[in-house]
């Protein structure tokens, strides 16, 4: 929903029209914009949901380190322009799902000035980076976004849900989501009183008080602790990475920039689609045996466990007993013959 928002702010605040009142239908010009192949699916749930179908987020290529190909998407802007499309968006990602990779965010920064684009990033986890040392750097550039999403329930430890959005321009953004009815106006004072009402700012009118944990977070714990915490799991994220890149059977799927881990277990003599079976297997084995819940991707073709920590609780045992559990039940799903009927 925080993308939904805004992305709904940059659509409404680039249209060049009253997009609120004349509808999409209404551009001169199909309306397009950039993310990349790596981008979360509530991004492309969004672009449908704002009207603007799925075909007008053009999905860039990633480099090898699923960061988004910056010249690809300077020729893809480019290209779009001359074909008569309104570029008005481009999408960065601080912290992949897939992997926690970061977009080159500065990068994107210059691009959107010098193209006069909006910049949104979603940060769901990974804009938590910036409150930790060893990656704060990977952040740079996040506060040149016109609009940031990320999630408090996810790097922030706290208790489902509670999504955030921060848009720079408050004009823009109750512009986008204000609208006043008789039984909607603000009074000069009681319960009705008060300038600011959350509705005026996003979807909901009835809506829980979701900030008051968050408000209770920051006044309990402070952000040095959060902070403090956060590292803690990018160093047990490099940890579980070295215990993988130590084991034979085990194979590192990705690079680790942040706190995910993506690796597999070599079968012997299995590859492609045996392989791939052999460890969603395994995955759902680990899963039912309560020793530990990683959850699971593709990469390239190949199907890896995906350990995304995010857990205060997290302890160096934790890591060492998940690695014995997965080369346990390879070595049992093998002596099984997994794979080779
Ligand atoms: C990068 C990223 N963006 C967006 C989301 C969506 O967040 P939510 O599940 O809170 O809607 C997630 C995770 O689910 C995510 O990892």
């Amino acid at each position: 929903v925080a993308n939904l928002i805004g992305l709904t702010v940059a659509r409404n605040q680039r249209a060049g029209y009253d997009l609120r009142q004349d509808g999409v239908a209404a551009a001169e010009k199909p309306m397009v914009l950039y993310a990349s192949s790596q981008i979360h699916s509530s991004v492309i749930k969004a672009v449908e949901l704002l009207g603007l179908g799925r075909n007008a987020l053009r999905e860039i290529a990633v480099d090898e380190n699923y960061a988004i190909d910056l010249q690809a998407l300077q020729e893809a802007v480019t290209r779009d322009r001359q074909a008569g499309f309104h570029p008005f968006c481009v999408v960065g990602a601080a912290g992949t799902t897939n992997t926690g990779a970061f977009d080159d965010l500065n990068a994107l920064a210059d691009l959107c000035q010098a193209e006069n684009l909006w910049f949104h990033v979603d940060g769901a986890f990974g804009a938590f980076a910036a409150l930790a040392p060893s990656v704060k750097h990977l952040a740079k550039g996040m506060t040149r976004a016109d609009s940031l999403a990320f999630d408090l329930h996810k790097w922030f430890y706290l208790p489902f849900e509670v999504g955030c959005v921060l848009v720079r321009s408050e004009t823009d953004h109750r512009h986008a989501f204000s609208l006043s009815a008789d039984y909607l106006v603000h009074t000069s004072r009681g319960p009705a009183g008060g300038a600011v009402w959350p509705s005026d700012y996003g979807i909901q009118l009835s809506r829980g008080f979701r900030a008051l944990k968050v408000w209770m977070a920051f006044k309990a714990h402070g952000t040095a602790l959060i902070g403090r915490l956060v590292e803690q799991n990018v160093q047990q994220s490099r940890q579980l990475a070295a215990l993988v890149q130590a084991d034979p059977k085990l194979e590192l799927m990705a690079p680790v920039p942040l706190n995910v881990v993506n690796f597999r277990y070599k079968a012997g003599g299995l590859t492609g689609k045996t392989l791939n079976a052999f460890n969603e297997e395994l995955l759902l084995r680990l899963q039912e045996s309560g020793v530990a819940v990683p959850s699971y991707t593709t990469l390239n073709g190949a199907y890896v466990l995906r350990a995304c920590i995010t857990n205060h609780r997290t302890r160096r045992e934790d890591l060492t007993l998940v690695v014995q559990k997965v080369l346990e039940l390879g070595q049992t799903l093998e002596n099984e013959g997994f794979g080779h009927h």
